[in-house]
């Protein structure tokens, strides 16, 4: 079956980002042209997707107002490109009633998934070129659930789902388990959950039955760990590169790096970071 459904939850407070995330969504920080979640709607539709799911809550506003028509009479092509996808799409929008954890805020797609694959992609996270393009084509070959992971240095695996797993072929691995955030001690390989995931529709009922785990919160994680003891489930290697927005130095460098391929903003970044690589020296 196509993946035809994209679910991005974007109901996390963004403690890492304050007090820029104080009164606005950390999916709303700009990096470059447009915000964040802007790339992740983007990464959505040129993987081929058209209906999507926003999963927001309490402080979450701005990000419906910025897929709403805009009445602004001026129009540049930043503008008209996001005009363009949205005559395109269709974007739904649901509340998370109370921060229970990105597990919760999944169960809130059951309706709009219905019994499809779906992709979810974590709206504060970017991944350049599209992660969810090369998932949907490793979906077409193993028709299961896949989530992509990278290699992350052992003292950041608490950061992260980190998955165990044995090589099947060239960056597709079979995943054994799943666990959140483990000590360096207990995780079971350096493989890191990045954000990015297929996923069948038999995920919700393992999220029904899945209890509140690490910070008190139902993990999407633990969920996934269950799904895997029923379907076979596999860990795709993503060999691009993630921005986690909800972390300022990621922040910082995203947008170095993306400015550095903007064909307008290029030329000065580059002669700006020259100057202070000079600087730097002395
Ligand atoms: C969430 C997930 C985690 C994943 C991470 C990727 O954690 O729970 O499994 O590795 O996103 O960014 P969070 O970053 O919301 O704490």
């Amino acid at each position: 079956m196509k993946v035809r459904k994209a679910v991005i939850p974007a109901a996390g407070y963004g403690t890492r980002m304050l007090p820029i995330t104080k009164a606005q969504p950390k999916e709303m920080v700009p990096v470059v042209h447009k915000p964040v979640i802007q790339y992740v709607v983007e990464e959505a539709y040129y993987s081929g997707i058209r209906e999507i799911l926003i999963i927001t809550g309490k402080h979450k506003r701005a990000i419906e107002d910025h897929f709403d028509r805009s009445d602004l009479p001026k129009r540049d092509k930043y503008m008209e490109e996001l005009d363009k996808i949205l005559s395109d799409v269709n974007i739904y929008f649901v509340r998370q009633r109370e921060q229970k954890g990105l597990g919760d805020a999944v169960r809130y797609a059951e309706a709009f998934v219905d019994d499809e694959p779906f992709a979810l992609l974590l709206g504060d996270t970017i991944t350049l070129p599209p992660c969810t393009k090369e998932l949907i084509e490793v979906y077409r070959q193993y028709k299961t659930s896949i989530i992509a992971v990278e290699e992350v240095p052992k003292d950041k695996v608490s950061l992260y789902g980190i998955v165990a797993c044995k090589p099947i072929e060239d960056s597709v691995y079979l995943i054994e388990d799943l666990v959140e955030k483990p000590s360096i001690e207990e995780a079971p390989s350096n493989l890191a959950i990045l954000g990015r995931y297929i996923l069948t529709p038999g995920i919700f009922e393992c999220l029904k039955e899945t209890k509140p785990g690490r910070g008190g919160e139902i993990q999407l994680t633990d969920a996934m760990r269950l799904l895997n003891k029923r379907e076979k489930m596999y860990a795709y290697l993503f060999k691009g590169k993630r921005y986690d927005i909800g972390n300022k130095v990621d922040w910082l460098k995203a947008n170095i790096e993306l400015a550095l391929e903007d064909g307008e903003l290029a030329g000065e970044i580059k002669n700006y970071i020259r100057s202070l690589e000079v600087s730097l020296r002395t």
